[in-house]
């Protein structure tokens, strides 16, 4: 299943997927980023860096790494990932102090 980004990918504003975030399942339309994805579902902070500070994504294109994510066990940019019905999306690091996933395979 390929879910990185490609030149002519297509949105579908008719057609509803469900994925999954750090064990919860959202909804989103088939086609977009999961960023824009997590943040239709009001998640904005994707995880909790040392300091504490949230992070979450940020430029929406690719450039600042700020929305790195586990996608299907690969540590991807959620801003380029395309969502497809079934996705499992986890958080690297720790979120709400809690600890997730640490990394993960580079595609
Ligand atoms: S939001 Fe900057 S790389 Fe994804």
């Amino acid at each position: 299943m390929r879910f990185i980004r490609q030149t002519g990918s297509k949105i579908k504003r008719s057609q509803r997927v469900e994925f999954s975030f750090n064990g919860a399942t959202y909804s989103g339309h088939m086609g977009e980023s999961v960023a824009v994805a997590l943040a239709a579902n009001g998640i904005i902070t994707t995880r909790i860096i040392h300091d504490g500070s949230a992070r979450g994504a940020f430029c929406f294109m690719g450039s600042c790494q700020e929305c790195i994510l586990l996608v299907n066990g690969l540590r991807v940019e959620a801003c380029q990932a395309v969502l497809v019905e079934g996705l499992t999306v986890q958080s690297i690091g720790s979120i709400n102090g809690a600890p997730t996933s640490k990394g993960g395979k580079n595609a």
